[in-house]
């Protein structure tokens, strides 16, 4: 993680974070651990809840807790284990906070208003997470500001698109254990996730469709070559069902009904709502748990069955580790530069995006880290690139 690196050394001289508290709800890896390090060397106390139990390594959390960053997490922890453990994370007082889909900053606004003054602000690290956050800032229910370091142009290229495209993919064949060549595989939702996923899914040989609400994203998807199809005529020709809207009940009774004997069902959404699991349950006659890792087989009434990954959470991270380290490299060291910045900013309550120099700046290291070297503008084009007077 090269990026996270320099940064590491660069807040260990500069102690952009020297007696600050830094609470996180993350996924528990280690490619978090590599962020928490290098905040704790700007000087943070860390201390670090997890943002999906089922994501939780167990060796990661003991080995950050040995080197100092106080962890409040356990792998496979129920729902209110896992609010407790944020609870605990919220205890510590943070200045600053950096989330994962929401959960830690919803939880200090309902639970611990006390907590809120202190805060100077934060990041989140999702896309979900920010549609959350701006949610909340329409109510005005938002006391302090947030980054929305999810949703910046790299992390879109390099995060959502790239990486989550290919840990997506990656989860569903270690659980379907299928192969995706001349497969039909329906991708729901075409956002930077969905359109790495379509991508990915056709670099394997997959016949792709996209369904899609938003008629930019849709146009888009089809002069890329993909099939866009309403959903109700997509759920009868799918083998493979993948939702990554940030929406909810996507796929539901209708879907299933219509859906062919076979058919796989797979969530990328942070939330596990895209599926409607309790409908499907409720559909089945029979439930048989575990046909393969991470992998339930439906039986409907009428034969069929349907074969749900990963209990509709979060494939990537539930059945596979998630975006791979030069991914996470990139998304947090993003997040690490706007915490430092923000750090010594005073920004007004609501959702603010990273300033585009720190988006930039990180697009540099990296490609500094990996020997690339990018031309820069001449003097002349310079002249000309800030000038209305030259025209054709
Ligand atoms: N989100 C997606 N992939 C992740 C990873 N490997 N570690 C932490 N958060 C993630």
């Amino acid at each position: 993680m090269p990026l996270l690196t320099v940064l590491r050394d660069r807040f260990e001289s500069e102690r952009p974070f020297d007696g600050m508290v830094i609470a996180a709800c993350l996924h528990v890896t280690p490619e978090t651990a590599v962020l928490a390090g290098a905040l704790r060397a700007g000087g943070a106390r860390v201390v670090l809840a997890a943002s999906n139990p089922l994501s939780t390594q167990d060796d990661v959390a003991a080995a950050l807790d040995d080197s100092g960053v106080e962890v409040r997490a356990q792998a496979g922890a129920d729902r209110d284990t896992s609010s407790a453990h944020i609870a605990a994370a919220l205890d510590s007082h943070p200045d600053l906070v950096v989330d994962d889909g929401g959960d830690l900053v919803s939880t200090l606004h309902e639970s611990r208003p006390d907590l809120v003054a202190q805060v100077r602000g934060g990041c989140e690290s999702t896309a979900s997470g920010v549609l959350r956050l701006r949610r909340m800032a329409a109510e005005a229910a938002l006391a302090f500001p947030m980054l929305a370091a999810g949703d910046t142009p790299v992390t879109r290229i390099v995060g959502n698109a790239r990486g989550t495209g290919q840990a997506v993919i990656d989860g569903i064949l270690r659980s379907a254990g299928i192969l995706l060549a001349g497969k039909t595989v329906v991708v729901s939702g075409y956002g930077p996730t969905g359109e790495g996923i379509a991508e990915c899914a056709r670099g394997l040989g997959a016949i792709v469709i996209v369904t899609e609400v938003d008629p930019v994203r849709a146009l888009d998807a089809r002069l890329r070559g993909f099939r866009v199809l309403p959903l109700e005529s997509a759920a009868a020709a799918g083998d493979l069902f993948i939702t990554a809207t940030g929406s909810t009940s996507v796929l539901g009774e209708a879907e299933f009904a219509a859906m062919r004997d076979g058919a796989i069902l797979a969530n990328a959404g942070h939330f596990d709502v895209e599926i409607d699991v309790r409908a499907l349950a409720s559909k089945a006659v029979t439930i048989e748990p575990s046909v393969r890792p991470n992998a339930d087989s439906y039986e409907l009434s009428d034969g069929r069955r349907l074969t749900l990954l990963a209990d509709g959470r979060v494939v990537n991270l539930v059945a596979a580790e998630g975006n791979p380290p030069e991914v996470m490299d990139v998304a947090f060291g993003i997040e690490a530069l706007a915490l430092g910045w923000l750090a010594g900013a005073n920004l007004p309550p609501g959702v603010h995006e990273v300033p585009a120099e720190l988006d930039a700046e990180a697009a540099r290291l990296v490609l500094a880290a990996t020997g690339t070297q990018i031309d820069s503008l001449t003097p002349e084009q310079l002249a000309y690139r800030d000038s209305w007077r030259v025209g054709s």
